[in-house]
């Protein structure tokens, strides 16, 4: 391919990144900095909680060397394309595209940069999404160039930072909404994930990661704080089963915290958006 052809590419891609983009009335990043923290199981359960609102739902596996999200909603098919364009996965009325969906298991993806940002710039260009209220991308750890194409092409109005109260999770989370404030994505949002654990046996919290440090992070940087996430065994058996906690156990802690937190950012984006508009007349 020659400059003028692969240029020529580019900007048919681009314009079709614009097309889904507009498509989509909401657009989440769910990022944070440490490795390990939440990201996946938070992107999984806001995007049920939404969707069980009755809001049409969408996730984006932004994580290419490590993606998780098809795992957590018990996926192993293949993703299929048809006449050029790439069908999302189906479950429970979601719709989900992961990287997962075309490697052989256990096969590691060992691209650059580069090769990592294409892939999730197709996610946009050359998947049918449809028409959506909320698309959520899940990110790797760390600050990478993900996130830059995920914020320069998805455009999200909103990012989530997932954090421990754990002050080496805490560090990293700073970075991460530094990073968000760089980018200019419009609100941010903490949310402090295996904020302590209750004993089956005993009944009694343990704080094994600390405490307070999401919400000691939010007050400093002046965004909104989301609010808690206990850790509990249940999240972590059923998202290894493919299985949200919303759906089978609908009336835990965890899962009036994920319907909370989705119904704050709900608002919160709706604000954003009418103040946005309030300014533009
Ligand atoms: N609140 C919770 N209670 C119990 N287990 C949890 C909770 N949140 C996450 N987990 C478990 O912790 C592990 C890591 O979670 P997850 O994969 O969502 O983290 P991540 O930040 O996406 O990781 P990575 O940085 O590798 O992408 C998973 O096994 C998950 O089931
Ligand atoms: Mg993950």
């Amino acid at each position: 391919m020659n400059a003028q052809d692969k240029q020529k590419a580019f900007e048919e891609s681009e314009k079709r990144i614009s097309e889904t983009i507009s498509k989509i009335k909401n657009r989440i990043a769910v990022f944070s900095g440490k490795g390990g923290v939440g990201k996946t199981t938070v992107s999984v359960n806001l995007a049920f909680a939404m969707q069980l609102e009755g809001y049409v739902t969408g996730i984006l596996d932004a994580d290419i060397t490590g993606p998780n999200v098809a795992k957590m909603f018990g996926i192993d098919d293949r993703l299929v394309a048809h006449e050029n364009v790439i069908v999302p996965f189906r479950k429970h009325g979601l719709k989900i595209i992961s990287i997962a969906g075309i490697l052989i298991p256990g096969q590691p993806v060992i691209w650059r940069g580069p090769m990592r940002s294409r892939a999730i710039g197709q996610f946009l260009s050359d998947v049918d999404w449809g028409t959506l209220d909320y698309l959520i991308a899940d990110l790797p750890p760390g600050t990478g160039d993900e996130i830059l194409t995920i914020a320069q092409k998805m455009k999200p109005d909103y990012a989530v930072i997932v954090t421990t109260p754990q002050e080496v999770s805490v560090i990293d989370a700073e970075r991460a909404i530094n990073m968000a404030k760089e980018l200019e994505i419009p609100a941010i949002g903490v949310i402090e994930n295996m904020s302590g654990f209750l004993c089956p046996v005993c009944n009694n919290k343990i704080d094994l990661f600390g405490s307070g440090g999401g919400r000691t992070l939010a007050d400093n940087y002046d965004v909104e704080f989301l609010g808690s996430v206990p850790t509990d065994i249940d999240v972590r058996i059923l998202s290894d089963n493919g299985k949200s906690i919303l759906h089978e156990k609908p009336d835990s802690k965890v899962a009036q915290c994920f319907n909370q937190i989705a119904h704050k950012i709900e608002q919160c984006i709706h604000s954003t958006q009418e103040n946005k508009k309030y300014a533009q007349t």
